[in-house]
């Protein structure tokens, strides 16, 4: 019991050091965001997260992939506009250096449709 709150304890501690640590690394740098950043998107489900963090997060979690980034609104806005069934088929199919399925073999149509709306932040309609 009381063995438990002791690590509890110096966890709580650690995380201290590391906050402070990091705050006094940032001291120097002026720099203050003009606009609150936008919060960050959500998955419709646990298992959707699960298909971007395993599968899509490898080209749309790394912009020198070239691949729209999660959560990048206007990169993903021209691709939403062109409508589910498009959208849906440059998934299945691959387009340009997406591959197809997004390597995500097991996935349903359903799936690629919640994550692209995930990682877009607007409904494919
Ligand atoms: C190996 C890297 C890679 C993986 C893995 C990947 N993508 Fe992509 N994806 C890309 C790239 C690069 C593009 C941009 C293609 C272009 O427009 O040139 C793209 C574009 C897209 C687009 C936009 C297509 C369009 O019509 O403009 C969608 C939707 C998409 N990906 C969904 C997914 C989903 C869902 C997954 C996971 C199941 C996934 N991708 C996994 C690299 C990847």
């Amino acid at each position: 019991m009381s063995r438990s709150i002791l690590i509890s304890g110096g966890f709580i501690a650690a995380s201290m050091l590391l906050l402070a640590a990091c705050g006094s690394g940032q001291e120097g740098k002026a720099a203050t965001p003009a606009a609150a950043p936008a919060p960050p998107p959500v998955a419709a489900s646990p298992a959707i997260q699960k298909i971007y963090d395993s599968t899509c997060s490898n080209c749309h979690g790394k912009p020198a992939s070239g691949a729209p980034q999660l959560g990048d609104a206007k990169a993903w806005a021209p691709r939403v506009a062109q409508g589910r069934e498009v959208v849906l088929g440059h998934i299945i199919n691959g387009y340009q250096g997406m591959p197809p399925m997004g390597l995500c073999m097991q996935c349903a149509e359903d799936d690629f449709i919640a994550v692209t709306e995930y990682m877009a932040g607007a409904k494919l309609q």
